[in-house]
């Protein structure tokens, strides 16, 4: 990657005027002021987050996917419903513990996620002095809270002089004393209290405790809920998978940066069911080849990492096994830090065993393996992926400042994930040009996205293809009539290219796929 393109130098404000303005996306019901945690796509972003939950489907259900044994790996699909029977919210442990501790501002009315808040103080003085909490991860709070501080203590202090703790780390007495992110005044922050995230609606005409139900919160449950009715319907054995994407709902306390924490977003998920003892082996399976796909769509290089999870960091249904590792991305808002784009979890046998009891049937639910003559609940390693900050990551790698350019920006998208494959032009509105690009651009379009463009000039249409990430574009000019010949301008190098206008749709398959 350029240096050009270093996280620091991308700035997200930047980015998020791009997808404004280019239509990548927009503010969910952006006439009536937006709501918080909701987004649209506009034409290139859903093509974009299209691509992207394509090749997933593609790679994962569609292809042959080799696995650890070299054997070809079996993944089944499923679309299941957002509303779900309340009861499976119960088994699966979101109804009792999908919490997060939220706090209120009763000056500023602001809500924060409690975990999400971290506090400065001057050395030594939590009691009688006054302490400032600010949004960690936000430079524009925490530098508020430094100013406000400085005030407090009539001077400009240096960083030596500041201390920080988490907001949870506070005794009631220093909360007392504590001013929130938003506000003047001390104490106006409430003490933290659990929030379950799971959106509620009731079905049917009476709104009582009879028709709660829940948006679901995560695809998984489906999968895992349908697990016996695709054993009984489907020739697949253990080791196998079970695919879906899908929308998911969180209630989430702070929505923030960009589309990164939303309130509605898409999930693409695994659940792939082993035997119990070959956990170890798919696991690290999983994760080797899950963070190989990421690259391979275009986030190679030092801004994707892999991170196994901590003890203390592990979920209740993966306290014990294999283990968790996150696949992040180095976020313009998260740098020089990462942010999660997929974990991927060994399960155990979790979900099956607590849909196996809540429903009643209990071990009478256990899968029998045939080849072994023995029943069990098969162990489950489950790679979890948001589409939306799959998109958000591509968008972001792909936002290359060139001041040299028209655009000032082009976005240097893998081909693959590229909305618009290739645009082709007329130079001129004139001498038989249109008809000839036109012909073309019919021929690429029963095959891929491409834009016919007749007006403006040659280098605005280009500097609209950059902006959008169009790889390639064909220029027919003065002398394609009795050349037979097209330019092609590659996005990245700007370098042009003369090719046989037959030539065009093998030249594109190649790189394009
Ligand atoms: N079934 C497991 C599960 O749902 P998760 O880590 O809570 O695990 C999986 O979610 C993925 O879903 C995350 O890695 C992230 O990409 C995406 N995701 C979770 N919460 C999100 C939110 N509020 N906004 C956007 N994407 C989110």
């Amino acid at each position: 990657m350029s240096d050009t393109n270093a996280p620091a130098t991308r700035s997200m404000d930047a980015i998020v005027s791009l997808c404004r303005r280019r239509g990548f996306i927009f503010q969910s019901s952006e006439i009536y002021g937006g709501i918080n945690g909701f987004w649209d796509y506009g034409p290139l972003g859903t093509a974009l987050k299209r691509n992207l939950k394509n090749a997933w489907w593609n790679d994962i259900v569609d292809r042959e996917l080799l696995g650890p044994d070299g054997k070809p790996v079996d993944i089944v699909g499923v679309d299941c419903t957002i509303i779900m029977n309340p009861k499976t919210w119960v088994a699966s442990g979101h109804v009792g513990g999908f919490n997060d501790p939220m706090v209120d501002c009763k000056e500023s009315k602001a809500r924060y996620r409690a975990d999400h808040l971290a506090c400065i103080c001057l050395n030594g003085q939590t009691e009688g002095g006054q302490i400032y909490a600010y949004v960690s991860g936000d430079d524009d709070s925490l530098a508020r809270a430094r100013k406000a501080l400085d005030k407090y203590c009539k001077r400009t202090l240096q960083d030596t002089d500041v201390a920080t703790c988490p907001f949870s780390a506070l005794s009631a007495a220093e909360r007392g004393i504590t001013v929130g992110p938003d506000a003047k005044t001390p104490g106006s922050l409430t003490e933290p209290r659990m929030f379950n995230l799971m959106f509620e609606t009731h079905c049917g005409a009476i709104r009582d405790a009879d028709s709660l139900a829940y948006l679901r919160p995560e695809t998984a449950q489906g999968i895992f809920a349908n697990f016996w009715n695709i054993v009984d319907t489907s020739r697949v054995k253990v080791p196998f998978g079970i695919a879906q994407v899908g929308k998911a709902f969180r209630n989430e306390v702070t929505p923030r940066n960009f589309t990164f924490r939303s309130r509605e977003f898409e999930q693409m998920e695994i659940e792939f069911f082993i035997r119990p003892d070959s956990a170890n082996e798919w696991y690290a399976w999983w994760r080797d080849q899950r963070f190989a796909w990421w690259q391979s769509i275009g986030l190679a290089g030092e801004n994707l990492l892999l991170r196994a999870h901590d003890k203390d960091e592990l979920a209740h249904y993966a306290k014990t096994g294999a283990g968790t590792s996150d696949i992040e991305y180095r976020f313009p808002f998260t740098s020089p830090g990462f942010g999660e784009l997929e974990g991927v979890a060994h399960r155990a046998d979790f979900d099956l065993k607590a849909h196996a009891t809540h429903c009643g049937k209990g071990d009478k639910m256990r899968y029998f393996d045939q080849e072994r003559n023995e029943r069990y609940f098969p162990h489950v390693i489950e790679p979890s992926a948001g589409a939306d900050r799959g998109t958000l990551a591509l968008l972001c790698e792909a936002y290359t400042p060139d001041p040299a350019r028209p655009s000032g920006v082009y976005m240097k998208f893998n081909p693959r994930m590229a909305p618009i494959k290739a645009a082709v032009y007329p130079l001129v509105n004139k001498e038989g040009m249109p008809e000839i690009a036109e012909s073309l651009y019919r021929e690429l379009r029963r095959e891929w996205s491409v834009e016919f463009d007749e007006k403006q000039s040659i280098g605005k249409r280009y500097a609209r293809m950059d902006e959008a990430g169009t790889p390639y574009c064909f220029t027919v000019d003065g002398d394609t009539a009795t050349d037979q010949a097209v330019t092609v301008r590659h996005r990245d190098s700007l370098q042009q290219e003369r090719i046989g206008i037959g030539q065009v749709k093998e030249w594109l398959r190649e790189r394009i796929g």
